[in-house]
């Protein structure tokens, strides 16, 4: 981190975590540019993702979706958190709850998402996790991938930062396309997408990214 102001990204995740490991590994090769992981918030407990953060040493929190009765009340709470950690960038790393509008509206494009696929195939409500790769191979595609993009009010519509294709191969489960989606996409361009934001690279026009390096 060179001769910049440090930008808070708070990092939500559910599950195993690969996708914060990656941001950690960058950060820890030096590759975030002004960003910091400076918290983890997991919407469920005993999930895997938080022995990686306190393994290395990152502040973790959980806020268990079950605890709340209506994406409303959990949003708010989620919100709540986010002021309290001063947070510059949400990132949405295997994050599997949906968070209401007036999240969007707090943190207009300073909330992003990686999603399995290359939106606009495969996205919105119930494609998630194992169930997108579901679908790619239902549908025959020979390719898929990966997008980071910001978080509307639209499920997975927000404007796209990256993209990443990734072809299928015969003999697929959705449990090896998974993996070569992540090892191939997910890894690279997420990290990416958050040292872009972090160093003010990138400007947001309606639906449309540019990336000024
Ligand atoms: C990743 O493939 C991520 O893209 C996906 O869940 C997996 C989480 O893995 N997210 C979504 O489907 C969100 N709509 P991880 O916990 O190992 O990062």
């Amino acid at each position: 981190m060179e001769n910049c102001m440090q930008k808070n990204i708070v990092v939500l995740v559910s599950g195993g975590g690969t996708n914060l490991q990656a941001l950690i590994d960058s950060q820890e090769r030096g590759e975030l540019g002004c960003g910091r992981i400076t918290c983890v918030i997991s919407s469920k407990p005993d999930v895997y993702a938080l022995e990686r953060a306190a393994k290395h040493n990152i502040p973790a929190r959980v806020i268990p979706r079950k605890a709340f009765s209506d994406a409303a009340s959990y949003s708010a709470a989620m919100l709540e958190a986010f002021r309290e950690e001063k947070a510059d960038l949400i990132v949405q790393a295997g994050f599997m709850t949906i968070l209401d509008a007036s999240i969007c509206r707090a943190y207009p494009n300073q909330m992003i998402n990686v999603h399995p696929a290359l939106i606009p195939s495969f996205c919105g409500k119930g494609f998630y996790g194992l169930h997108v790769h579901e679908a790619a191979l239902a549908a025959g595609v020979k390719v898929t991938g990966a997008t980071v993009h910001f978080v509307t009010e639209v499920c997975d519509g927000g404007p796209i930062i990256l993209q990443k294709a990734v072809e299928i191969q015969q003999g697929d489960t959705p449990e090896t396309l998974q993996r070569r989606v992540m090892e191939q996409a997910e890894w690279h361009i997420l990290p990416e997408a958050v040292r872009l934001f972090c160093d003010g690279k990138l400007q947001v026009n309606g639906q449309v990214v540019s990336i000024q390096e």
